[in-house]
């Protein structure tokens, strides 16, 4: 029996930027699946969504994906909608969203007015929303839980300003909703991932030669060094290589959404927690 056995879970961001490497919200959409629940996975890419619901399926999981950009309010909620019409419930909210870069974060002293918006739109403004249409279901039910994404950008010297202030205020996001919603049994949690080799944030900044080192793990770390503050922009602390653990084997294996009484917790999480290679 999973640890989330007859769950259902959304998962905002469960598609991944293409690349060589899996991304944060599909390894998360493949994991809880495995642990028996039913995922839907909404993304702003329809393709990227179905990609993580078809690799699910392919296991014997349940998944359907949705195309949901967080941007736009009457998304979110369609994507909640859609959760409840085919689940029933959200026992499981997951907000993976987030980006630096791609969305033109910059110092301070060359941050836009126009990119400084669109990063508080999409790596904030849209986890308030997921959680302010999900909240009404999960408080029906009297239980729920929110796992939200930061970084540990958010409590080290990460370069751009866009990005740190984003994470750092999804800490606050967090500790307001699982402080308000404990008394309906909603937990609400707060994940700071440090760098992991997901395509977004490593590949863009890996010389080409370290392509090839990759196949290895020890070419993966010294990769790892040289994109330290490459444009993926990701790596605010001492890198830690990206070695694939087992599922349960490591505790920084141990999501939230499946650790019974843990709420309002800011977690750091060191290394990749890979769904590759189980
Ligand atoms: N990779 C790292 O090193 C790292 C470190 C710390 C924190 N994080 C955080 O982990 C999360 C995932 O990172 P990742 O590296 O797996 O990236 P990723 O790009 O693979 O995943 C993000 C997903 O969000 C989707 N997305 C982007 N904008 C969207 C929007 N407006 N609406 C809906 N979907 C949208 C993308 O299509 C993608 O599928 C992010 O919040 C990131 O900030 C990553």
């Amino acid at each position: 029996m999973g640890r989330v056995e007859g769950k259902s879970a959304l998962i905002f961001g469960g598609g991944q930027t293409p690349g060589e490497t899996i991304g944060n919200g599909r390894a998360t959409a493949i994991l809880l699946a495995r642990e028996g629940a039913k995922v839907l996975i909404a993304d702003r890419s329809l393709e990227s969504a179905e990609k993580t619901a078809l690799l699910i399926r392919g296991e014997g999981g349940e998944a359907t994906a949705i195309a949901a950009d967080v941007e736009d309010e009457h998304q979110v909620e369609a994507a909640i909608r859609a959760c409840l019409d085919a689940y029933g419930k959200i026992d499981i909210l997951h907000n993976n969203v987030g980006a630096s870069l791609a969305l033109g974060d910059a110092v301070a002293t060359d941050l836009t007015v126009e990119a400084y918006d669109r990063i508080f739109a999409v790596n904030l403004r849209g986890m308030w929303l997921a959680c302010k249409h999900a909240l009404p279901a999960m408080r029906e039910a009297g239980r729920g839980s929110i796992v939200n994404i930061s970084s540990m950008a958010a409590r080290s010297a990460y370069p751009y300003v866009g990005y740190k202030t984003t994470k750092a205020a999804v800490i606050s996001l967090t500790e307001n909703l699982a402080s308000a919603n404990a008394r309906y049994g909603i937990r609400a949690n707060v994940i700071l991932p440090g760098l992991m080799n997901t395509p977004m944030a490593i590949e863009p900044a890996l010389p080409r030669a370290c392509h090839a080192k990759r196949s290895s793990l020890s070419g993966t770390a010294a990769c790892l060094s040289a994109a330290r503050w490459g444009p993926g922009g990701m790596s605010p602390m001492p890198l830690c290589s990206s070695t694939p653990t087992r599922r349960g084997s490591s505790p920084g294996c141990r999501c939230p959404s499946m650790v019974a009484g843990a709420s309002a917790k800011a977690a750091p999480l060191l290394g990749n927690c890979s769904a590759r290679g189980m």
